[in-house]
């Protein structure tokens, strides 16, 4: 097999001086294919140049030999939502104990969010995002949605815009305590949607019991396209909410957490373009049914895994989790779920390029301290992340 490259290698490797040669690779997991074995791939400045054989990879200015092991594209976390402070603690052990999640805990995190001030978010922002990269991810989504005032919710999407490659807004993520709901999606449709419009690409709804309803989300979301925004959609994670068929409809890139899912829904995913995006550590969180993943590519669906870290339904960002539980639990081979957390994710999101090694991309890698990426199952919760390469810099 040879090599695959944008341009003629050598000449124009030779001369470049931030040229990186990654050599000693196991396995290398594009998201193209089979993993590939006795890979190696050039970095120049901050895409790919090259991937193929070993043997017939090109000089560069340096050389990084990982000395066996599994090389995968960085993560894509498509979903989160980590501008926020406070504590969900006694929450989630209230649940541990038998009761159930409902949308109202996120008016807990709202209050503790908007007594922060925009440094002390910042630097809790900063941290998770840290938190995130040291597990393997170089792309992340985050949210709005604990702000829920129109200066809230503007003040958490410039904190995001400044830190993630992408921002949603959820000012429709609950009806704040004491609102009127259709004046608060007027509020969010009108002022609240102008105030954060610089900040954000795409506009979310949670559109489930509880939050909003299929019309009131519709509002939402065709306020936001008008706005030049693109359409996400939390949908079917407490029940059938319809925010499946919404999203379809509307063509979204992605509805996310997919628990509850009629035959219909599965067959309008299938024969979509929208991402039906699934939280693994979420579903464990909340002791909700797995969304079912394997009824979703049977059929032919595109899938993202995502974290969903948040405060109130899951606090983690570690997407070597999500993907290990995908396999482990929802019955997703290793290169199913490898896909579904980086080109996936990338789809998710519209992107094109990240999520995938190939030359042109940028070049986010993952190299795991394992000569094989099954090991994010093997050895669940342990930690696989050696290195973190993002835009062609080594940051971990
Ligand atoms: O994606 N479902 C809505 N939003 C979050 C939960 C937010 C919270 O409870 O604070 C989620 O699970």
């Amino acid at each position: 097999m040879t090599g695959v490259s944008t341009r003629a290698p050598s000449a124009r490797l030779n001369q470049l001086p931030s040229s990186t040669l990654i050599t000693g690779i196991s396995e290398l997991w594009t998201s193209d294919g089979p993993p590939l074995r006795d890979a190696a791939l050039v970095i120049d400045g901050d895409t790919f140049a090259w991937v193929g054989p070993a043997d017939k990879a090109p000089d560069a200015d340096a050389r990084v030999d990982v000395e066996g092991r599994a090389v995968l594209p960085g993560w894509v976390d498509s979903h989160t939502h980590l501008v926020f402070d406070g504590d969900r603690s006694a929450e989630f052990e209230a649940r541990m104990a038998g009761q159930r999640y409902a949308a109202g805990g996120i008016t807990v995190t709202t209050d503790a969010t908007r007594a922060a001030s925009d440094d002390r978010l910042a630097a809790l922002l900063r941290q998770r995002v840290r938190e995130a990269r040291a597990g393997g991810t170089t792309c992340l989504e985050t949210k709005t949605g604990y702000g829920l005032t129109v200066d809230e919710e503007a003040r958490a999407a410039r904190i995001a815009a400044a830190e993630v490659d992408e921002v949603s807004f959820l000012g429709a993520h609950v009806v704040p305590r004491g609102a009127d709901p259709d004046e608060y999606v007027a509020l969010v449709t009108g002022d609240m949607l102008a105030a954060v419009r610089d900040y954000v690409r795409w506009i979310d709804v949670f559109c489930e019991e509880g939050a909003f309803d299929v019309e009131q989300s519709r509002r939402v979301l065709d306020a936001g396209r008008r706005a030049g925004l693109g359409l996400r959609i939390h949908g079917n994670q407490l029940g059938y909410s319809g925010g499946v068929a919404l999203a379809v409809e509307l063509g979204a890139a992605s509805v996310d957490h997919v628990n509850f899912l009629s035959h219909d829904d599965v067959e309008a995913l299938a024969g979509s373009d929208t991402v039906a995006t699934i939280l693994p550590a979420c579903d464990l969180s909340t002791r909700m049914p797995f969304a079912p993943a394997r009824r979703l590519l049977d059929a032919g669906a595109t899938i993202a895994i995502a974290s969903n870290c948040n405060p109130g339904t899951s606090f983690t960002s570690s997407m070597n989790f999500c993907v290990g539980t995908a396999v482990l639990q929802q019955h997703l081979t290793l290169d199913e779920a490898i896909r579904a957390g980086t080109a996936g994710g990338a789809k998710a999101l519209r992107r094109s390029d990240v999520g995938r090694i190939a030359p042109g991309l940028r070049a986010d890698l993952h190299v795991l301290d394992a000569p094989a990426a099954i090991h994010l199952a093997y050895r669940p919760g342990m930690p696989l992340t050696h290195q973190v390469w993002r835009a062609g810099r080594r940051e971990i």
